[in-house]
């Protein structure tokens, strides 16, 4: 399912959009190249969480942690080179937990991924054009990406 975003704007009203969607536990995985939006993506996330801190990119902390309608653990694993760094990290305690994960860069922990998760690719398309690629794992996945057109306005 492909959602197509014109500006910075589009990208944080669909992740706000999504935040409003998660539950306990729900992990969402975001690809895409270097500036390709996921951390836009992810402050909407955020905003529809109800989270009122400032949210910035976890380039260099790994793990950013705040606290909206649900805890929210936004990740950034770019830096991670090794297994044990990411075992070190305490990673299953977030993905098995009652608060819901964002992972950007999420090939480098492949190992450690939950097999359920919602999968988004981001595309970039034009200096503004961004293409969202979301591809749900599991029916948890499927059910939330259903609500997600409901609430984006898709009609099938
Ligand atoms: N439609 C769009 N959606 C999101 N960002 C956009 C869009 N159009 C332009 N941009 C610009 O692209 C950049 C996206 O930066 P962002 O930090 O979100 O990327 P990223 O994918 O998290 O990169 P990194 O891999 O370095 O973490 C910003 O400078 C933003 O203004
Ligand atoms: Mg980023």
């Amino acid at each position: 399912m492909k959602f197509t975003c014109g500006n910075p704007n589009e990208t944080f009203a669909l992740g706000e959009k999504l935040g409003r969607l998660v539950q306990p536990g729900d992990v969402v995985l975001l690809t895409g190249d270097l500036g390709a939006g996921k951390t836009w993506f992810a402050k909407g996330v955020a905003k529809g969480l109800g989270v009122t801190e400032h949210v910035s990119s976890p380039t260099y902390t790994i793990i950013n942690e705040y606290q909206g309608r649900l805890p929210f653990y936004h990740m950034d694993v770019y830096r991670l080179s090794d297994p044990d760094e990411a075992y070190d990290l305490g990673l299953e305690e977030y993905f098995y937990g009652q608060g819901v994960t964002l992972v950007e860069w999420p090939q480098r922990i492949e190992d450690f991924l939950p097999r359920e998760v919602m999968m988004i690719d981001i595309t970039v398309t034009g200096e503004e054009g961004r293409e969202l690629e979301f591809t749900p794992l599991g029916t948890r996945y499927l059910e939330l990406l259903e609500e997600l057109k409901q609430s984006a306005g898709f009609r099938h």
